[in-house]
């Protein structure tokens, strides 16, 4: 098959690209002795899980139950989960994993590790747990002062075993001057929690941190043994504007077809929220779904549910229904979670057809 044969709206990852991004990625960790669990609430397929475990991922990472219960089809020699897992129908299927694989949580509260000792030691099992610190992105994770307590509240804890700490650097984008700065300050944090917990007599074995943006910076951060980004495989729009790949790193697109030239100003693409997700850009002033390929010309300026609103410059190119054009969506993660299937191409044919495993699995 075509690419030009595949209905539209429909997600297209370029073989080729995804190949030199595990590679690259999988040279970095190397080179550096990093341990790497690449997070696969990006691309939720398990042929993709076994391609990132074939590229020498030592364990595969997710934030649910139920993309665990999926990525064992992988095979990983360990799951991360990086997220609480609280509550009993969710810690009986975790216990249920954990018989199948190694199974280590991240969380951030005395609660959620009771939750999970109590499960664990009734099931007479041992489950790793990393505590996770909030390094300033402001969304999970405890205070740094804090995170020696709760490490020693785990070590007192039957069922389960401290590992070390997590943490999410989601506040540092762009690797400019200011965010050389933030990574300085990210490295001093780190730098302080585990001198913290040493003075307690208290080794992290796990320094796990790591997103896309910082990827190739992680060595930098001293201290950190384990990174987990999840969108490096594809490179969406959002990795370009933090400029950490460049376009012809980007592996992912939407295919769409142009439905309509009947708008004054504009022409309308098959792709609205339901083919993008609703996320704007991140470090762009405008508003916009997408980066249009080959069309400078263009802004995807605004989204309904099955029409994407191109705005043409006056006296920009005549545009034709049917005619295709592949759109790069802004994060990639939301949008894969919108489709049945994920098409892989390579010199304009079809090679693959990916149906996305763990696809609305968010209980
Ligand atoms: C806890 C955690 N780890 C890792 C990642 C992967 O980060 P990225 O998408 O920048 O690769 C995410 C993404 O949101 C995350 O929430």
């Amino acid at each position: 098959m075509l690419i030009a044969d595949i209905e539209t709206p429909a997600l297209v990852i370029d073989l080729e690209k995804l190949e030199l991004n595990l590679k690259r990625a999988a040279e970095y960790v190397r080179r550096h002795g990093l341990r790497l669990r690449p997070h696969t609430k990006t691309h939720k397929i398990v042929a993709l899980a076994r391609r990132q475990l074939a590229f020498g991922a030592d364990g595969l990472t997710v934030a649910k139950v139920g993309e665990a219960e999926v990525m064992l089809r992988a095979a990983p020699l360990e799951i991360l989960v990086a997220y609480p897992v609280i509550g009993q129908g969710k810690l009986d299927r975790l216990m249920r994993v954990a018989r199948k694989t190694r199974v280590t949580v991240a969380l951030d509260t005395f609660e959620a590790a009771r939750q999970l000792s109590e499960f664990a030691h009734q099931a007479g099992m041992r489950i790793g747990v990393l505590a996770e610190a909030d390094v300033g992105f402001g969304r999970m994770g405890t205070k740094p002062q804090y995170v020696r307590p709760l490490a020693e509240e785990i070590l007192r804890l039957p069922g389960v075993t401290f590992e070390g700490i997590a943490f999410f650097p989601g506040h540092i984008l762009e690797i400019g001057e200011e965010s050389r700065q933030a990574l300085n300050r990210l490295s001093a944090l780190i730098g302080e929690i585990l001198a913290d917990l040493g003075r307690a007599g208290i080794e992290a074995r796990i320094v796990s941190g790591g997103s896309t943006p910082t990827l190739y910076y992680s060595h930098l951060v001293r201290g950190l043994n384990e990174i987990r980004p999840g969108t490096y495989l594809f490179n969406d729009r959002n990795t370009l504007n933090c400029k950490a790949c460049r376009l012809d790193e980007c592996a992912v697109s939407v295919l769409t077809t142009v439905v309509s030239t009947s708008g004054e100003d504009h022409i309308i693409v098959d792709g609205g929220s339901k083919a993008f997700s609703s996320d704007l850009p991140v470090g762009l002033p405008e508003v916009s779904y997408g980066l249009v390929l080959g069309e400078p010309d263009t802004l995807f300026y605004k989204v309904n549910e099955e029409h994407g609103y191109l705005a043409v410059r006056d006296g920009g190119r005549k545009f034709t229904v049917g005619e295709k054009l592949q759109i790069i969506p802004n994060h990639v993660c939301p949008a894969v979670n919108l489709y049945d299937m994920v098409y892989g191409v390579h010199s304009g044919r079809v090679e693959e057809v990916w149906k996305v495993d763990a696809r609305g699995k968010l209980q």
